[in-house]
């Protein structure tokens, strides 16, 4: 007899929905696992569908199909409005229930739900990077049990915390991580090693819209200081997300300005990074956004931005979207050991969340 494990998912859009169906799809390996999972909620911004028992695969496909219209669950036939998560999990939280953050919301947000969560005995399950890179203590208060699992934060479906997690359990000393982590800002590297001006792939690449609709949002690179502090932490690093050595991909008054005055000034960008481009260029090496990952007893570096890498650096070889992750340890110390692929997507990344929920139900 399988054991039932509940479900409590926040947000249903591009992953949460990709995550719906996976869990719907693999009943045959959730068997084999020994277990039977069942949603009993799923919530979006401001409604919600709860089951006490669970949710019948049929509306859970339903809603997720009515998301995909551009509906709200507080107007779906069996929905209701809410705001509160913290309130959602005490309602429908029973023993064996995994929580899981498929938003982008606030820590505020989310963290009296969480806390709550934990301290009733329940596990989380996170693709919202924001919560984990929120104070220190907080890192502290949801990881201090090891009910938490968050392989999606960084490289979505990629291997990367559980590698990462495999190298430490052995007792490896990881040295130095580092890696390309955007799949937008790689592009954009491509391009301008390409001779495309910075200008003309931003804009390409907002139109085809592989950017946040403020591009800045990418360019900042706070998306990948949130992934090199997760990566940080997880190696046992005291740190907040200020302590990350941020470049963005424009200077700081530019981040002042208006989204429109942002566009209609792009191209006053373009002589800085193709400088930039050509130096390195001229020295034989390669330019990628990414990030440097050193953790020490003593002291801990971690920098995010425009990296010069020689030729011998695996992400020399990187080319377009993809993600690059390199991990050097001493028993990786001759090569490191490189994890590479799509590291964005909803497929993938939902299935980075399902890998941590079947992991997380062996424990519940
Ligand atoms: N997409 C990827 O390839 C990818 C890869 C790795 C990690 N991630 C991470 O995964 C998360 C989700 O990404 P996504 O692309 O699926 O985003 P999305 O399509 O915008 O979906 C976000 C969902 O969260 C819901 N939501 C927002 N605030 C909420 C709240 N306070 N309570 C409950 N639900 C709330 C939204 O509700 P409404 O529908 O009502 O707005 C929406 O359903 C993000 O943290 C992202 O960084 C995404």
């Amino acid at each position: 007899m399988a054991t039932p494990i509940f479900l409590i998912q926040f947000g249903l859009g591009t992953v949460g929905q990709a995550l719906t169906e996976q869990v719907l799809a693999t009943r045959e390996s959730q068997a084999r696992y020994g277990i039977d999972l069942r949603y009993v909620a799923l919530a979006d911004s401001d409604g919600a569908l709860v089951s006490e028992r669970a949710l019948e695969d049929g509306v859970i496909q339903s809603a997720s199909r009515f998301k995909q219209r551009g509906g709200r669950l507080a107007e779906h036939d069996l929905g209701y409005y809410q705001d509160n998560l913290k309130a959602l999990v005490d309602t429908m939280g029973q023993p064996r229930t995994i929580v899981i953050d498929t938003t982008a919301a606030a820590p505020d947000t989310v963290f009296p739900a969480f806390e709550l969560a934990l301290s009733r005995g329940y596990a989380l399950a996170l693709a919202n990077k924001k919560p984990l890179a929120d104070a220190q203590a907080r890192w502290d208060h949801l990881t201090a049990g090891g009910r938490i699992g968050y392989e999606a934060t960084v490289g979505a479906g990629l291997p990367v915390i559980s590698t990462l997690r495999y190298l430490l359990d052995t007792n490896d000393e990881v040295t130095k991580i580092e890696g390309a982590f955007s799949g937008t800002l790689g592009f954009l590297m491509g391009e301008l090693e390409c001779g495309t001006s910075f200008s003309a792939s931003v804009r390409e690449a907002k139109a085809r819209g592989w950017t946040e609709p403020d591009p800045r949002d990418d360019l900042s690179g706070l998306d990948v200081a949130r992934k090199a502090l997760i990566l940080a932490r997880t190696l046992g690093a005291t740190l907040e997300l200020a302590d990350v050595a941020l470049t963005p991909l424009y200077p700081a008054d530019f981040a002042a300005l208006s989204l429109d005055e942002f566009m209609a000034r792009l191209e006053e960008l373009d002589p800085l990074l193709a400088d930039q481009q050509r130096a390195v260029q001229e020295r034989g090496a390669f330019l990628r956004y990414g990030a440097s990952v050193k953790v020490g007893q003593e002291t801990s570096s971690l920098v995010v931005g425009p990296l010069t890498v020689d030729s011998e650096n695996p992400l020399a070889a990187l080319r377009g979207p993809d993600n690059l992750i390199s991990f050097h340890s001493a028993r990786y110390s001759a090569r490191p050991l490189v994890i590479r692929g799509p590291g964005a997507g909803a497929a993938v990344t939902a299935s980075g969340l399902l890998g941590d929920i079947l992991r997380l139900s062996q424990h519940l």
